[in-house]
């Protein structure tokens, strides 16, 4: 008998555990003749600010040995546009949808939640509360400003509120902590780590604001890590993201206690990784006549 993939977070039923992590699949539909959209778990989609942003200057990526840096600055068109056309072909797919959204200031971030607020379809939103590509100060490294964001956020929100958390902090679980007792109803860990690379041909910097977010498979332990420090901390469910390139990779999150993952720079390598990724974990758990992917959750991590 297969193995039941379903897995629920924060009340919402999700027929798998492997979702997109925000900024790496578009607004979610574009890519419908590359791969079957229908196969996700959940699609998040990239971060959705109140007014339009074209993001930073060229160049943007730089590879990096096992990962890549980025510093995209948020380039989205708004939320009111968004609302329009690309948020109803995304619903239509028939996949959960999560939309991923940040602002310059609390009221940002609430004005943006009550314009999506009147879609039905949404399932949760994500408040990226640790883009590291601002100019101005990330978030979550501000624990009374995000403790405000949440709690104003959630007043206004009809879905779970998902709070996404930065990993260059002392101690997640304590982050964590503070984000749950806030309201937020699940956290994602991680976003991308502050790095930097420099052009030695050029004495250049690879990217045009310096620094830039580190992601790909050289965060994944890192990121394992934190989810395995947050998971003892906290009761609300966690996304585990950061370095998923395999279906072994997405096991080793829920182990350490991630309820669900978000993969990322994997789909920028091919689209197709998220479906191998679902088709790995599956093969997985019935090698190990796991009946349920639920049954995994935090299993290293129960003491
Ligand atoms: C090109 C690119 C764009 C990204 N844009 C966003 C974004 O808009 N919002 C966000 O919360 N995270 C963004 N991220 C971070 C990813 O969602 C994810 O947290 C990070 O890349 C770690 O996962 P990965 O190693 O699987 O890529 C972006 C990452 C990349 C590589």
């Amino acid at each position: 008998m297969n193995p039941d993939l379903s897995i629920n977070f924060a009340g919402i039923k999700f027929k798998n555990p492997v979702f997109t992590a925000s900024g790496t699949f578009g607004y979610g539909y574009e890519l419908k003749d590359l791969i079957p959209l229908k196969k996700l778990g959940g699609i998040v989609t990239k971060t959705i600010t109140l007014k339009p942003r074209s993001g930073n200057l060229q160049p943007r990526i730089a590879e990096v040995a096992s990962g890549m840096l980025n510093t995209i600055g948020l380039q989205n068109m708004g939320v009111k546009v968004f609302v329009e056309e690309p948020l109803k072909k995304l619903i239509k797919i028939g996949v959960p949808v999560i939309v991923s959204i940040a602002g310059a200031t609390i009221n940002e971030y609430v004005e943006t939640v009550k314009i999506l607020g009147v879609q039905n379809g949404i399932s949760a939103v994500e408040l990226n509360l640790s883009c590291p590509n601002l100019k101005k100060k990330i978030v979550c490294h501000d624990l009374p400003l995000m403790q405000n964001v949440i709690k104003d956020v959630k007043k206004v929100s009809k879905v779970p509120v998902i709070a996404k958390l930065s990993p260059l902090v002392t101690d997640i679980s304590e982050l964590a902590l503070v984000a749950q007792n806030a309201g937020a109803d699940g956290v994602t860990l991680a976003n991308t780590y502050p790095a930097m690379a420099i052009d030695v041909k050029a004495f250049k910097p690879r990217l045009s604001t310096i620094k830039g977010g580190m992601s790909g498979a050289c965060v994944k332990p890192m990121s394992v890590r934190c989810v395995y420090d947050a998971y003892k901390n906290i009761k609300v469910p966690i996304i585990g993201c950061g370095g998923i390139m395999t279906g072994e990779d997405a096991v080793e999150f829920m182990l350490a206690g991630a309820r669900v993952v978000s993969v990322g720079s994997a789909s920028l390598v091919s689209p197709k990784s998220l479906v191998n990724i679902i088709d790995e974990f599956e093969n997985i758990l019935k090698e190990k006549n796991i009946k349920s992917a639920e049954e995994i959750i935090g299993l290293l991590n129960k003491n």
